[in-house]
């Protein structure tokens, strides 16, 4: 997604976005076919304005399609082209660090048609700060904030998850109802190391967040699993992200679950095989999830993650919608199905 802003701008995206992975600012396009079109197209654009010429930098590269192969290579010649620039007007050139550079460049070459960008994220943006302990395969909460909005729900809904884990999806919605920025509790930011970062402009947007956080006391968030420590976890994840206060969670099997309301969402994503249990449990599984849907949750609406192996037609359920998405590399479909109209 593009978008156009100023530096407050950007620090605002960081804080506020619920969905991205990382923010980035778009430095140059260029067609390249061999190094040296990499090197001098890197030179049109000045870097050493970000960093202190004895800052810190790492280059990342992603290459497909292109005559020049070896991404480690791309790398290589624009992190040679961007030091060449502070050693030609300084006499001294940043060092790499690839695991806590003051500056990191992302270049993209796709088709021998390059982009290059500076993060101003830092870590990803999944990594809220509020997960003291991953549960077993819990997904990423950009992920999970994602799916949220792409079920429809919307503050104030009910909302259940009975596979609920380390509580991802739960805590997210119950950030989002909360209005808290999702930013906040994170302790660090890639544009907090560049030259130009003004602590007085952050200061002035978490402060407003701080103002426009929630009060609400109202429990509308649920979450069930089978595992008793797993539910410790997500309650420690919640009480740490300061949500706590807004989800109920309890021990639970999935063939014994009840509606915690009278309607609402589901959004849940169930083990499956790839990272989780063998087919024939995860049949079983599904089969009593399905059966446990039919016969209570009537009036209710369920969105299911399902992964690669789909075992979703176990659940004898017609899905009205379905959306291919990416937990990382893996190929997911987010199944709908209201369970209002099943017979
Ligand atoms: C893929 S994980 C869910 C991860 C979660 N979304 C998170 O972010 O942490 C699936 C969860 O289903 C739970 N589970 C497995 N079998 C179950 C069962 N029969 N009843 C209820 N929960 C079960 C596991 O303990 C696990 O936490």
């Amino acid at each position: 997604v593009n978008f156009e802003t100023n530096w407050q701008g950007c620090y605002k995206a960081n804080l506020w976005s619920r969905v991205a992975s990382r923010i980035v600012k778009p430095l140059l396009d260029f067609p390249a076919y061999e190094p040296n079109d990499l090197y001098f197209n890197i030179k049109k654009h000045d870097f050493t304005k970000y960093i202190p010429p004895n800052g810190t930098l790492e280059v990342v590269s992603q290459v497909r399609d292109c005559m020049i192969r070896d991404q480690r290579f791309v790398a290589l010649k624009v992190k040679d082209a961007i030091v060449d620039q502070f050693r030609d007007q300084f006499g001294i050139r940043p060092d790499v660090d690839t695991d806590n550079p003051d500056m990191k460049i992302i270049i993209n070459g796709h088709k021998n048609n390059f982009s290059v960008a500076l993060d101003t994220s830092g870590d990803g943006l999944h990594r809220r700060g509020y997960r003291v302990q991953g549960a077993l395969a819990p997904i990423k909460e950009n992920l999970a904030a994602g799916l949220l909005s792409l079920s429809g729900w919307k503050p104030g809904q009910k909302l259940y998850d009975p596979f609920c884990g380390s509580g991802t999806f739960l805590i997210e919605a119950a950030l989002w109802q909360n209005n808290t920025a999702p930013g906040l509790l994170r302790k660090k930011f890639g544009f907090q190391r560049l030259s130009n970062y003004k602590p007085e402009l952050w200061d002035e947007l978490v402060e407003e967040a701080l103002s426009l956080e929630g009060k609400s006391e109202e429990i509308g968030i649920f979450g069930t699993d089978s595992q008793s420590q797993v539910i410790q976890i997500a309650k420690q994840n919640a009480r740490s992200a300061g949500v706590d206060h807004l989800i109920n969670f309890a021990r639970k099997e999935v063939s014994l679950i009840e509606p915690p309301a009278p309607t609402g969402l589901i959004v849940t994503n169930p083990p499956y095989g790839e990272r989780l249990g063998n087919v024939d449990m995860l049949k079983d599984l599904y089969r009593d999830l399905g059966f446990a849907l039919k016969a209570r949750f009537k009036g209710w609406e369920a969105y299911i993650l399902a992964g690669s192996g789909d075992l979703t037609p176990e659940l004898k359920m017609k899905a009205q919608k379905k959306f291919v998405v990416f937990n990382g590399p893996i190929e997911c479909r987010f199944l709908n199905y209201p369970i209002s109209v099943l017979r």
